[in-house]
This record gives C-alpha cells, sequence and structure tokens, in this order.
C-alpha cells in the first residue's frame, strides 16, 4: 500500500517536478541515478563504483521499504527521469521507531531549482503525517554549506559533530550532525 501520495510541484525554472514514492520497479533507474550522483560530490557516503548491489537487491530493498511504516524512499522525476531522491530510515525497534535519519541528493545538472527544498519538504510533512516520527536526524559535511543552508531554512538545528565520520582519498572527515524535532 502506497504511504505517500504523489505530488506535482511547479519549479521557479516553470518545469514541473512529481515526487512520489519509489517501488520495486525503479531499481534500475535508481541504481543508474546513483551511479551518476556518486561522481558529481564528495559530499555522499559513497563514491563512484562503490554502490555496488545488485538490481534485484535494490528492487528487494524498495519493495521492502513500502512495506515499512517509519522509512520511506522519495524520487523526484522531470519528463519521467530521476532527478532526486531522499530515503529517511527509521529505527527497528520500539525504543527507536521514532527516530530515523535521512539522506537527500540532486543530479548536478538540476541543483539551485529547488528540487533538493521540495524533497525535504515532502519528507518533513510526511514524517508529521506518520504520528510515530518524532525526530529527524541527518549528518553533514561541514563544509557543504548549500545543504547546510537548506537545513537551518527548514528548521533543523546543529546538535553536534562527529570526528573522523568518512574517510575520503586519504583524509578523515567530520561530520556535522543536525535535528529536526516533531511534536
Ligand atoms: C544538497 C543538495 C541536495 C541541494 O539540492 P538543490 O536542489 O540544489 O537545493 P535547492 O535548490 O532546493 O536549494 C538550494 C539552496 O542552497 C543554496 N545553493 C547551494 N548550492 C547552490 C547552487 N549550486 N545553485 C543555487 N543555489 C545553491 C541556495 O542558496 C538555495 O537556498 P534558497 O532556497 O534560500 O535560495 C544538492 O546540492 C546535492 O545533491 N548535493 C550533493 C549531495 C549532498 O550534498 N547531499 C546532502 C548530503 S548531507
Amino acid at each position: 500500500m502506497a504511504k505517500f501520495g504523489p505530488v506535482e510541484t511547479q519549479l521557479k525554472s516553470g518545469e514541473i517536478l512529481l515526487i512520489r514514492e519509489a517501488t520495486g520497479d525503479d531499481a534500475s533507474d535508481l541504481l543508474s541515478y546513483v551511479e551518476a550522483i556518486s561522481g558529481e560530490s564528495d559530499n555522499l557516503t559513497f563514491g563512484p563504483g562503490e554502490f555496488d548491489i545488485t538490481l534485484e537487491q535494490e528492487a528487494q530493498f524498495l519493495a521492502g521499504l513500502q512495506k515499512q511504516d517509519n522509512s520511506i524512499y522519495l524520487v523526484a522525476l522531470l519528463d519521467g527521469t530521476i532527478v532526486g531522491s531522499i530515503s529517511f530510515m527509521g529505527g527497528r525497534r520500539a525504543r527507536t521507531a521514532h527516530t530515523g535519519e535521512f539522506g537527500v541528493s540532486v543530479l548536478k545538472a538540476h541543483w539551485g531549482k529547488g528540487i533538493g527544498t521540495a524533497l525535504m519538504e515532502a519528507l518533513l510533512k510526511w514524517c508529521r503525517g506518520t504520528g510515530t516520527i518524532r525526530k529527524v536526524n541527518l549528518r553533514v559535511r561541514p563544509d557543504n554549506t548549500g545543504a547546510i543552508q537548506i537545513y537551518r531554512k527548514l528548521g533543523f538545528k546543529e546538535e553536534g559533530r562527529i570526528t573522523r565520520d568518512l574517510y575520503i582519498n586519504g583524509v578523515f572527515i567530520d561530520s556535522t550532525i543536525m535535528g529536526y524535532e516533531i511534536d
């Protein structure tokens, strides 16, 4: 059963953005999308070729998420092509089911159009509607000022820092932890 009804938004460019829940049928397109974004910035937890899961595993993962009440994977499409995604993974036990962490990305060719903001607003609206999710967390590189600006704009607060959270090309990189409470 779908947890999230599709939403269409007109971007400032005039393009119509569709945000909907990902299904197992998106597995192939999503793997291509993930491979594309992996080489476009050093702001993600994986680089080119490192997201090595099979089509079948990806399809199972997406289908499985659709059955979970406190996790969701949304995709943003322009003219039927995936240009952005956001995934939120809620805790699997009673003591952690109210909280989870998300990751968001947009294809570089479409940065600055409002797609990242639209994805996060859609996620937060969905989280508020679940009734169970009371805290949304994220990790971001302290130098990812564009992303941090969006998170602050949406009401996320900085909560701390994890040192050596990433190791990229021989360099340790910290993460800033940000959070959003839902009451
Ligand atoms: C972070 C990311 C998801 C933002 O997506 P986006 O669609 O470009 O974001 P938006 O267009 O909604 O918002 C851009 C905001 O950040 C700023 N910004 C950052 N980079 C920008 C750019 N290249 N062009 C224009 N604005 C940019 C703008 O000021 C804008 O703020 P505003 O809404 O007050 O005008 C996207 O840049 C991305 O995928 N980056 C690589 C992966 C990543 O960093 N993910 C987050 C990891 S924690």
